[in-house]
């Protein structure tokens, strides 16, 4: 026994038109090492601002990346976007690059760019953009549980 508003979901009909438009949220992890160091500043100053982070020797994050994207949602699935499809994009065109890796010595972007959690969400955008179902609408990238960054491409 189908009820009207099972029926009705079946049908499509009674939709809204044009569709909702919703964000929808993926989160992953990867982990990497660094060192903040700007070769235009002395060891002193480098040390002052970056402390910790300034090692020569590097140092590693866990990091959590949430990738959001915006879009209708498709009256058919009812997704926004496969989150599965998202999180296999982000693996294969974040992770590759970055998991497990040393952003200064590993990473091309990294040769002369601070590997800041700031930078880093930057290039993570970069790296994204134009590749997911859907629009890249924000990410968030936590350097520990304490520090976040937002990113809206802006
Ligand atoms: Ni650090």
């Amino acid at each position: 026994m189908v009820n009207d508003f099972a029926l009705d979901a079946l049908t499509l009909s009674g939709l809204p038109n044009p569709m909702p438009t919703v964000t929808v949220t993926r989160r992953v992890h990867f982990n990497a090492a660094h060192r903040l160091h700007n070769p235009a500043l002395n060891d002193e100053e480098n040390r002052r601002i970056f402390g910790l982070c300034n090692n020569p020797n590097y140092h590693g994050h866990n990091y959590e990346l949430e990738v959001s994207v915006e879009g209708e949602v498709d009256p058919i699935t009812g997704y926004v976007a496969d989150l599965g499809k998202v999180k296999q994009l982000v693996e294969e065109h974040v992770l590759a690059q970055l998991d497990h890796k040393n952003l200064n010595l590993d990473v091309p972007r990294f040769r002369d760019l601070n590997p800041t959690t700031e930078n880093l969400v930057v290039v993570i955008w970069e790296l994204l953009d134009g590749h997911l179902p859907g629009r890249l609408k924000k990410l968030v990238l936590w350097e520990t549980p304490r520090n976040c960054v937002e990113y809206t491409g802006g």
